[in-house]
């Protein structure tokens, strides 16, 4: 029998939303209270449930979800799904629906997103249009889905599109709706089987909220601010200290659930605040995570980067274009290199296309407001503000800076 896991104390964040306020419970064990969660958040007269199962997760982890929710009399159905990202489309979405109409369920049943960010926001948008809206309840499975995907809100779907000289490309999350989950459970058992560079790929947005964390946690709430304390703690979160991952993911859960909370549908033009700052390096990243050759060691097979390592990318990119731009000290963008490179992630890449075509990709980017390119940009280390339109010399220095 395997050993009882040691018990870590659980943390409550409320997102606060007025009517579509809830709770992100993080901590040990929580799946197997799924149930009584879940029973809590929606009342007694949620009866039927179905699961959106990444089909990767070990058929135990789905089991255990299951079981509990049998257990507070729910009737469960499982949907099993393909996490990839040609996967992450409408008819997913539509099988979803169809999975919900066979389970019978009405207007107050929920469905569960039990996986990383695909299954989360594919799940989340099947049921944001069944029956025009039911409860879904998030439980990410992957280290970027617990400190990013499964909080505030987005879902979404890819679309394929074929232009006019019949080039085929796949728009990330082009079609979607802002659906709030009624409960989100980060489990940091469950990161237990998740591959190391999947894992590390979640360490880019942790290192993402540190960056911009100054002016979103309140003074003195923590003995260390997140940028010291991720760092320090690397060594220990790469080996997966439970405690301290439950810390982590609470923390990066505490940011993005405050920024949400200020401008829920990210429409603040405030400079140093709103959602957007969320997208700290994520112009760049957009540019170039669904380019085929791209790979975080340039190795041909482990292409193309995930998200988090575009991020992570993106990250550094965005130090040197704010140091090119006099925001930052040099030192200070170097000493942001030096955290994505001390958290396994990549730090340049190799086969970049040419800085026009960059530049001419971030123009597409589905946040393009006008044509005009919006940068997020640090003016410290942990702190950032938005630029519109930057000189296409600050955004090449950002290129340049990551172009191995
Ligand atoms: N809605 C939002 O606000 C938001 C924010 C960030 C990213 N996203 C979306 O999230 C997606 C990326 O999500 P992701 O990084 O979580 O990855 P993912 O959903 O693509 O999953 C990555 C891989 O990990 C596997 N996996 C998941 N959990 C596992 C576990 N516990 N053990 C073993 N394997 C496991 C999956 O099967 C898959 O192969 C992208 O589509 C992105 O657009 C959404």
């Amino acid at each position: 029998m395997a050993p009882t896991p040691q018990p870590i104390p659980d943390r409550m964040q409320r997102v606060e939303l007025g009517d579509r306020s809830y709770d992100v419970v993080v901590g040990g064990t929580l799946l197997c209270r799924l149930g009584a969660l879940a029973r809590a958040a929606l009342g007694n007269s949620a009866s039927n449930a179905v699961i959106v199962a990444d089909e990767g997760l070990p058929a135990s982890l789905v089991r255990l979800a299951a079981d509990s929710l049998s257990a507070e009399r729910f009737t469960v159905s499982t949907h099993e799904l393909k996490a990839t990202e040609p996967n992450k489309n409408i008819e997913s979405a539509e099988r979803i629906c169809i999975a919900m109409a066979n389970a019978r369920l009405e207007r107050r049943d929920p469905v569960i997103a039990l996986g990383g960010g695909i299954v989360g926001d594919l799940a989340g948008f099947a049921a944001s249009i069944y029956r025009r809206g039911i409860p879904v309840i998030q439980c990410p499975t992957t280290l970027l889905s617990m400190v990013d995907a499964a909080v505030g809100g987005k879902t979404g779907a890819n679309l394929s599109v074929t232009d006019s000289n019949g080039r085929c490309s796949l728009l990330k999350n082009l079609v979607g709706a802002f659906h709030q989950p009624s409960l989100v459970l980060a489990d940091v058992d469950a990161l237990s089987t998740l591959s190391d560079r999947q894992f590390r790929a979640g360490l880019a947005e942790c290192l993402k909220h540190a960056m911009l964390a100054l002016d979103v946690e309140r003074t003195n709430e923590h003995s260390e601010d997140l940028l010291t304390f991720t760092l320090h703690s690397a060594p220990g979160i790469l080996t997966r200290d439970r405690s301290l991952l439950a810390t982590l993911v609470a923390r990066n859960i505490a940011i993005k659930a405050r920024v949400v909370a200020s401008d829920e549908r990210e429409l603040s033009t405030v400079a140093s605040g709103g959602r957007a700052i969320l997208n700290l390096g994520h112009t760049f990243a957009h540019a170039i995570e669904t380019l085929p050759a791209l790979s975080p060691s340039n190795d041909p097979t482990q292409a193309p980067l995930h998200h988090g390592e575009a991020v992570a990318l993106g990250l550094v990119a965005a130090a040197h274009a704010a140091a090119a731009m006099g925001l930052l000290p040099p030192a200070d963008a170097d000493q942001v290199r030096a955290a994505v490179e001390a958290l396994g992630l990549p730090t340049q890449v190799a086969n970049l296309p040419s800085n026009d075509a960059l530049i001419a990709r971030m123009r597409h980017d589905k946040k393009v407001v006008g044509g005009q390119i919006r940068l997020i940009l640090p003016w410290k280390l942990g702190a950032v503000r938005s630029y519109f339109d930057p000189p296409n010399r600050v955004v090449n220095a950002g290129w340049d800076a990551i172009r191995a």
